[in-house]
């Protein structure tokens, strides 16, 4: 598509042999419009009516006469200021399906990114505390921005920045001393964590003397002690098998689980640059480093000396720049953190070179309300994670058992079905829109959702095992794509045709929203193909082959797609 964009830009630029108009202004304009019935493309010409003294209706007419077009498009048609394209659908056909038919998995990857690292860094949860819901949107959405990035060739790096550090560490452990006795931690090992850092805390707040014990935990932590050493160990050991059970159901790929901790001693690098740089400004005893007018400085050391969540970040940053040499480095988090970022990434003009500090990128995400309030760990009534993917697969095994009793292997479908949906429900959102939280709404198996995709899949699949049909024992030279006349034959094509320009689209946007409603588009452009035209009863048999053809092209894009997005596809359901 994004060639016959240019090829179209370019016709429209010869056509004006206008110096004022550039080729890229022309390209930019053309759009696609959503109505088929505007064409395949479209550029309005309003705003060359300034530039050429005439009306957007004059101007695309005259367009019209003087442009001359490949036959790839079949005609071009003047409505109101508009110039609409109608491309050739038999070439579509064509294109679309070959191509599909000789990459197969591979349709919709592209080289483009070959050579270049990516970071994205997602995740990143406070550790010794449950997973909750912000950590699952965050997770997906990382998740999807990472396989977006692989599909398009780029070398992608995953990052899990643990919140592994700092002075609540030293109060956790004061806690865990005292109540450990009191707690199952083999069971529940972070509700039981997280319970007792609450209590603690509590206490910590009331009573100086054990704030000081806390803080003379993390110290000795900071500086190495053998013992406590062991304890932060376990904590962090007992959250990363708790977390990795959740990232394995959610296809999460980490490459790296270097999280605060790791910066522990790279920090005095950054403060020793930066104070060379004399951008260390003296504020009440602490240190801080000025970002401009429009933002408070940014802390690096606070009056006591100790270092804070920023150095630690500014740390990862010049460290993120020598070993990965980085293009982007994509950090995912909820928009609570927009300052911070913002700070740091001024701050960086400072340690790195401006290619790293231009590459920093900070993707936030809205809320997840629950039905009451904002969700917080602190207000009890937090969902967590692991109780709502049971629940998702539970109620999808219950659904399964009532539609298909017979069906094989229910508890490996109903968890692909169960967390597809859960998935499919927080990609389809765009990322900055605020999530209300709802149980019932959220498992929905009808209308725009994953298992509605999945289903597709799964027709897609049962149509060409029922025909027999398998690509590999097809002679590709023979299929005859110019059958496929039919409008729903056509406008399923052309859907599957945008395949490699959505994932780039969601990629530049940081958007895997784009995907997901793009495969909510194939999966009805699919109904209504399936439902207009016979396959499997279809008495034309070079038909039948072309046709099933297109429904194994359907179902590679479905299945890629949702891949893509974390969601696994059953065989059956
Ligand atoms: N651990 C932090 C939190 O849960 C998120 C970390 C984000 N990444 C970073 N490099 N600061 O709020």
């Amino acid at each position: 598509m994004e060639e016959k964009k240019l090829n179209i830009a370019k016709s429209i630029y010869n056509a004006l042999n206008n110096e004022n108009i550039t080729l890229e202004e022309i390209e930019s304009k053309i759009e696609t419009p959503k109505d088929k019935q505007n064409g395949d493309f479209a550029y309005p010409c309003f705003n060359l009516a300034k530039v050429l003294r005439n009306s957007p209706v004059n101007i695309a007419n005259s367009i019209k006469e003087n442009i001359v077009l490949d036959d790839s498009i079949s005609k071009v048609e003047v409505v109101n200021g508009f110039l609409n394209f109608y491309l050739n659908s038999e070439n579509i056909v064509n294109d679309v399906l070959m191509k599909i038919v000789e990459e197969k998995e591979e349709y919709g990857s592209s080289k483009e990114g070959e050579g270049t690292n990516i970071i994205v860094e997602y995740s990143s949860p406070n550790i010794a505390k449950p997973f909750h819901l912000g950590h699952f949107r965050n997770t997906v959405l990382g998740k999807a921005l990472y396989d977006l990035y692989e599909t398009l060739g780029y070398n992608v790096t995953g990052i899990n920045h643990l919140g592994d550090w700092g002075r609540q560490f030293g109060i956790l452990i004061e806690g865990y001393r005292r109540f450990k006795d009191e707690y199952n931690l083999e069971e529940n090992p972070l509700e039981a964590l997280s319970d007792i850092y609450v209590r603690i805390n509590k206490i910590a707040k009331e009573d100086e003397e054990v704030m000081n014990i806390a803080r003379e935990n993390f110290k000795k932590l900071e500086e190495g002690d053998v013992e406590l050493t062991k304890l932060w160990k376990f904590f962090r050991e007992v959250s990363l098998k708790e977390y990795n059970r959740i990232y394995s159901l959610l296809g999460s790929k980490f490459d790296s689980y270097n999280g605060e901790a790791f910066y522990n001693d790279k920090m005095d690098e950054v403060i020793d640059i930066l104070d060379k740089k004399s951008v260390l400004i003296d504020s009440q005893g602490a240190k801080v480093v000025e970002v401009g007018d429009n933002m408070p400085p940014c802390i690096v050391l606070k009056s006591n000396g100790s270092t804070i969540y920023a150095t630690r970040d500014l740390a990862a940053i010049l460290y993120r720049a020598r070993t990965y040499d980085f293009t982007k480095c994509i950090y995912i988090t909820a928009t609570e953190q927009i300052l911070h970022f913002k700070q740091i990434f001024e701050v960086a003009k400072h340690l790195v070179d401006e290619k790293y500090q231009k590459g920093l990128v900070h993707v936030s995400y809205g809320m997840i309300r629950l039905k009451t309030g904002k969700m917080s760990t602190r207000e009890g009534n937090v969902i967590y994670v692991n109780d709502l993917i049971n629940d998702a697969i539970n109620k999808s095994k219950e659904i399964m058992l009532a539609k298909n009793p017979e069906l094989e292997n229910l508890d490996e479908v109903s968890k692909k079905i169960g967390i597809g949906a859960l998935i499919f429900n927080y990609l389809k959102n765009g990322k900055n829109k605020d999530i209300i939280f709802d149980l019932d709404e959220t498992l929905r198996f009808d209308g725009e959702t994953g298992p509605y995709v999945q289903y597709t899949y799964v027709r897609t699949k049962s149509i060409l095992e029922k025909v027999g049909f398998n690509i590999e024992n097809i002679n590709k030279d023979e299929i005859q794509y110019n059958l496929l006349k039919e409008k729903q034959e056509v406008e399923l094509i052309k859907e599957l045709e945008k395949f490699e320009a959505i994932i780039r689209k969601a990629a530049n946007e940081y958007e895997p929203s784009i995907l997901a409603r793009y495969l909510i588009d194939v999966a009805t452009a699919f109904s209504r193909f399936y439902n207009e035209c016979s396959v499997a009863n279809c008495d034309d048999d070079k038909l039948k082959e072309v046709r099933c053809t297109l429904v194994y092209a359907t179902s590679i894009v479905i299945k890629k797609g949702l891949s893509i997005l974390g969601i696994d596809c059953p065989e059956k359901m």
